[in-house]
């Protein structure tokens, strides 16, 4: 905790004691024991040197797509445990992070046996703070090898994917609470409706040339780089054969999921392809085996005939350019909720701004909307608000302030934000009025 600036976590009682009395009548308050309140986080976006990465390769090529290079990150690898004691002490009952799987599988077939152990003291840390600990198996990085093999452009790239999630569970699965098998893999089918996808596609098909040619792998394919090619029946089936590996050797002991980007999508004119979106966003992965729905959403969209429109003018956007809306959670959680009977678990929700005030306000929207879907009956089983900590936003480098907690570049000291005493005084109170 000695990195933590103690002075912001006192001076910030403003804005805790604006959270008590937002919370004071019971009535809408969420009563589910066991209703998860917490932060999601990404190892490579904040654990620091994981050089095994394929990201890692891509970072240092000639033509990099990353507005700055990840580096030390925010040093989670050495802080782990005091980041896992601030969420804690902020009243939080859940922590989501991934697993590396580069630092468990560095070069192919050749087990880091200290990765293993050292999440499994992250795993063991979250227990004795009490913190159900919501493991990703892969959060968009992948090793090395395993993209210079073509990764999941190929079949072939199924099997090392499904047998690294087995060794994950027998060696980890006894400490799991929630898991999924991976990160928004529908996230390249959400952003081919995207208009960024015109600014996006040159700069990254520079990067699959560039990968290729400078690391000698002509088949290199990077999750990241596949975002405008994405390969759902593949993902699909990896997906699904990892689900039964863990199924098959934790049985019931988790639930077991995989996260998926979702939009409030609205008809933006009188023909709206939001239907067809759905059909290919969504659908595929509602139909994948699973436990539980997990939803990740940051916006709406109002979606035209075959492509998103931007945000309308003077629409309040935010540092990643999404329209603020932080009523869009509950919109999803209703949709998803039409489409299928499974739990959800909202492992994702949050915005990138400077202005910590602007968080409080979406936090409170955000929050209130899944009180409602819990009181009419929804089985919504946690809110999980990204992310703890600044950290290094992928092409965006760390411009983009998505944490309730500031990070020092130079030192790493955390100084938590109003933001985090406010959703850390909800979580206990279990709501906001
Ligand atoms: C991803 C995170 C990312 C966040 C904010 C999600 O789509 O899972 O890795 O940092 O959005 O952009």
């Amino acid at each position: 905790m000695d990195q933590i600036d103690r002075r912001s976590l006192l001076s910030a009682g403003l804005a805790l004691s604006a959270a008590a009395s937002a919370t004071g009548a019971a009535a809408q308050r969420i009563a589910r024991p066991g209703f998860l309140w917490g932060t999601a986080g990404a190892a490579y976006q904040v654990e620091g040197g994981n050089y095994a990465s394929d990201i890692w390769a891509l970072e240092h090529l000639t033509t990099p797509i990353f507005a700055e290079p990840s580096g030390d990150a925010d040093d989670v690898y050495n802080r782990v445990h005091e980041d896992i004691a601030l969420s804690a002490s902020l009243g939080f009952n859940a922590h989501r992070f991934s697993i590396e799987w580069s630092r468990i599988e560095p070069e192919q077939g050749q087990i880091s046996l200290a990765g293993i152990a050292y999440y499994r003291r992250v795993l063991e840390s979250c227990h004795a703070h009490g913190l159900t600990p919501v493991v990703t198996y892969i959060h968009n990085s992948v090793p090395r090898w395993y993209a210079a093999g073509g990764g999941l452009s190929t079949p072939d790239g199924v099997a090392p994917f499904v047998r690294y999630c087995e060794l994950v569970t027998r060696h980890l699965g006894d400490l799991i609470g929630v898991a999924a098998t991976m990160n928004e893999p529908n996230i390249g089918a959400l952003l081919s409706w995207s208009p960024a996808v015109t600014r996006l596609a040159p700069m990254i098909a520079l990067a699959q040339t560039a990968a290729r040619r400078q690391t000698g792998y002509p088949n290199w394919s990077s999750p990241m780089l596949d975002l405008l090619n994405p390969r759902q029946p593949i993902t699909v089936e990896a997906h699904s054969r990892a689900y039964d590996a863990i199924k098959a050797i934790s049985g019931d002991r988790f639930p077991v999921g995989v996260t998926l980007a979702i939009n409030d999508d609205k008809p933006g004119l009188p023909t709206s392809g939001v239907e067809a979106k759905r059909a290919q966003v969504l659908a595929p992965w509602l139909a994948a085996p699973g436990d539980i729905v997990c939803v990740q959403n940051y916006t709406e969209t109002r979606v035209g005939p075959t492509a998103d429109m931007p945000p309308e003018p003077g629409q309040e956007v935010t540092q990643m350019g999404y329209a603020f809306a932080p009523q869009a959670l509950e919109a999803v959680i209703r949709t998803v909720s039409q489409l299928t009977r499974r739990p959800i678990y909202v492992t994702e929700n949050g915005i990138a701004t400077e202005d910590d005030t602007r968080r409080v306000a979406f936090i409170k929207t955000a929050v209130a909307g899944v009180q409602r879907c819990v009181a009419d009956g929804l089985d919504v089983r946690g809110y999980l608000h990204w992310s703890l900590l600044d950290n290094w936003e992928w092409t965006s480098g760390y411009r983009p302030k998505f944490g309730l907690v500031s990070v020092d570049r130079t030192t790493f000291r955390r100084t938590p934000k109003p933001s985090a005493l406010l959703l850390g005084a909800i979580a206990r109170a279990g709501g906001i009025a």
